[in-house]
């Protein structure tokens, strides 16, 4: 009889300490939340890879920034552009002077590249 008054307090005792919990977790929630939005956010940056940039960085010393520097291939003639994507993407992962893919470019940056060089065509 002398216990039946504190279960009350008991019960409110152990329903706030929850609340607390509670109340932290949405915190965590809410910045774990943040974490993925800007992530996701980040992802179509990261994946479009510039073409541009990855060709003045790799190409561009041999080629010239315009594809013209060596006479004997004009990255932006005919021969060059008669070429399909998929050629230039093998071509440049592969030939044995180019071999960029062992040099770790990804065929994504490949692609990017080839694209750029669509870009030079005349
Ligand atoms: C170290 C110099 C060098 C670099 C760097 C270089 N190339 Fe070349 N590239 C050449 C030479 C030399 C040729 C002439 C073909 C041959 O001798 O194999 C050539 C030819 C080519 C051709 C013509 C292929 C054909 O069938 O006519 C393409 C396309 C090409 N390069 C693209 C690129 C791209 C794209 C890059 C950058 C990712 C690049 N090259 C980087 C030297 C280079």
């Amino acid at each position: 009889m002398g216990l039946q008054p504190l279960t009350p307090r008991i019960a409110t005792i152990a329903y706030s300490g929850n609340a607390e919990t509670k109340g932290d977790s949405m915190i965590k929630k809410i910045a774990v939340l943040l974490v993925i939005t800007i992530i996701a956010a980040a992802i179509p940056v990261m994946a479009a890879e510039d073409g541009a940039a990855l060709y003045k960085a790799k190409c561009a010393a041999c080629h010239g920034p315009d594809g013209k520097k060596m006479a004997k291939v004009d990255l932006g003639g005919a021969t060059v552009q008669a070429k399909s994507d998929a050629d230039l993407v093998t071509f440049v992962s592969t030939n044995p002077k180019h071999n960029f893919k062992s040099k770790g470019l990804t065929e994504e940056q490949i692609k990017a590249i080839v694209s750029h060089v669509r870009s030079l065509k005349k």
